[in-house]
Formats: structure tokens, C-alpha cells, sequence
């Protein structure tokens, strides 16, 4: 059975943690999209034209701790908002996503443009503060020298690129719910987000 859940939000609102831990629950496979627009952004800080590496994408040949970085995240939001660069990645998501078995996908327009027709779709959201805080501890662990601040306006500077953009902004679909973690451990949130597919279906 393909059982799709898409999950979108804003940087560092707890998606990708929420799909991950989703997806051992029910023992779909997850895609962690940001992946592929971080490797096409790390291409393009190569050097490389971005709709050419959007085209000719290897993931295995990246290592996805270098593509973590604040500066690879930027380049990515940039390379995000061009046509080209999102067309050439919608067939490998949509088969990623119709795979027997189901599949978890997370990023800013599963619900919208890659997934329409998600059996689960839901939209994740925290403060600007509470995101910046918990990204920049992820940051600092891996030993990245950067200031709360940095990260602070990286996180903002993203967001509003990602959803002034013409093609696929970033915006929750109107059939998503809306998940707020603010104050939400992860616990907490993976709770709620196993009852929401539990309920529709995702367990059978
Ligand atoms: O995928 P996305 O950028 O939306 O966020 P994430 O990588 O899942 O979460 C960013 C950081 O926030 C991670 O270090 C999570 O462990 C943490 N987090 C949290 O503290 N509380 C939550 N309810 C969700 C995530
Ligand atoms: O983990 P975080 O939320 O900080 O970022 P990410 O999910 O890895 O995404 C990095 C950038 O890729 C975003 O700021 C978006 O510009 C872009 N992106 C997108 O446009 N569409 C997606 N489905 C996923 C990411």
C-alpha cells in the first residue's frame, strides 16, 4: 500500500525530527527533501550551475554533515527559488513518495506541489526564537563556530525567501494540519503525530 504523509514547515521547526521518528514508528521510508536543495546549494558554492547539478543530483557522493551548514543553507534557498532547479527534483520526490510501503516525505511543498494527494499532509511551526535556539545547539554540537544571532537571521532570511518565492512558496496546503511545537517536546509532538495517521489509516 503507498501511504504518503508530507510534512512542511519553516527551518528548524522539528520536521525532519518528526518524519524520522514517524517513520521507524510505522516503518515507512522517509525523505529528508532540504537534502536535495542543500546539494544542489553546495554545488552551486563549488562553482557548479544550479540547474545542472539539479539535473545530474548524486546524494551518494555528498557527505550529509557538509551539507548542514548555515552557509549551504542559504545557497540553498537561493537555488530553491529557481523553476529549473525545482522541476528537475519533482520525479524523483513523487516516486519516493508513491513507493509501496509508505513514506514519509518532509520539506516546504510536499503538501502543496510534490504530494497533493497525501494521505496525511501536516504543516509544523514554532517561534523564530525557539527554532534559532534549538538549531543553533544542534550547530554548536557539531563544533560549527557560529552566534545565536547568525543562525537567528539565517532562519528568518530563509523563511521569507521560501515564502515570497513565485514558484511553490512556502505555505501550509488548505487541507493540512497545523502542528505547533513552540512549546511541544518531541515526544509530545510524535504522539500527536501518530494518533493523526493512526486515525487516518496509516497503521493498517
Ligand atoms: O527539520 P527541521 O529543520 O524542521 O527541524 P529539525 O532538524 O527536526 O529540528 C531542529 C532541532 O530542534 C533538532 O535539534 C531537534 O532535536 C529540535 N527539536 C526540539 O527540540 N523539539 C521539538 N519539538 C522538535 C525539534
Ligand atoms: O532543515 P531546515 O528546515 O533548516 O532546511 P531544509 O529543510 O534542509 O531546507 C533548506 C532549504 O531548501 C529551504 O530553506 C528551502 O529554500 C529549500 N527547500 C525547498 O525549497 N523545498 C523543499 N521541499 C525543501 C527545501
Amino acid at each position: 500500500m503507498a501511504f504518503t504523509v508530507a510534512i512542511d514547515g519553516p527551518a528548524a521547526s522539528g520536521k525532519g525530527t518528526i518524519s524520522r521518528e514517524i517513520a521507524a514508528f510505522f516503518g515507512f521510508e522517509h525523505l529528508d527533501t532540504g537534502l536535495l536543495y542543500r546539494a544542489v546549494g553546495f554545488r552551486l558554492l563549488e562553482g557548479i550551475e544550479p540547474i545542472e547539478a539539479a539535473k545530474t543530483l548524486d546524494m551518494s557522493a555528498l557527505d550529509p554533515d557538509a551539507l548542514r551548514t548555515p552557509d549551504v543553507a542559504q545557497a540553498a534557498s537561493k537555488v530553491a527559488a529557481i523553476p529549473e532547479v525545482r522541476a528537475a527534483l519533482v520525479d524523483f520526490q513523487r516516486a519516493f513518495a508513491t513507493r509501496a510501503g509508505g513514506a514519509v516525505l518532509d520539506g516546504r511543498d510536499i503538501g502543496t506541489v510534490i504530494c497533493p494527494e497525501a494521505n496525511v499532509k501536516l504543516f509544523v511551526i514554532a517561534s523564530p526564537e525557539v527554532r534559532a535556539t534549538r538549531r543553533h545547539k544542534e550547530l554548536v554540537e557539531k563544533g560549527l563556530e557560529v552566534s545565536f544571532d547568525e543562525v537567528l537571521a539565517d532562519v528568518l532570511e530563509r523563511d521569507a525567501r521560501d515564502m515570497n518565492r513565485q514558484d511553490a512558496p512556502l505555505k501550509p496546503a488548505e487541507d493540512a494540519l497545523v502542528i505547533d511545537t513552540t512549546d511541544l517536546s518531541i515526544a509530545d509532538a510524535v504522539a500527536q503525530v501518530v494518533e493523526i495517521i493512526t486515525e487516518a489509516g496509516g497503521a493498517d
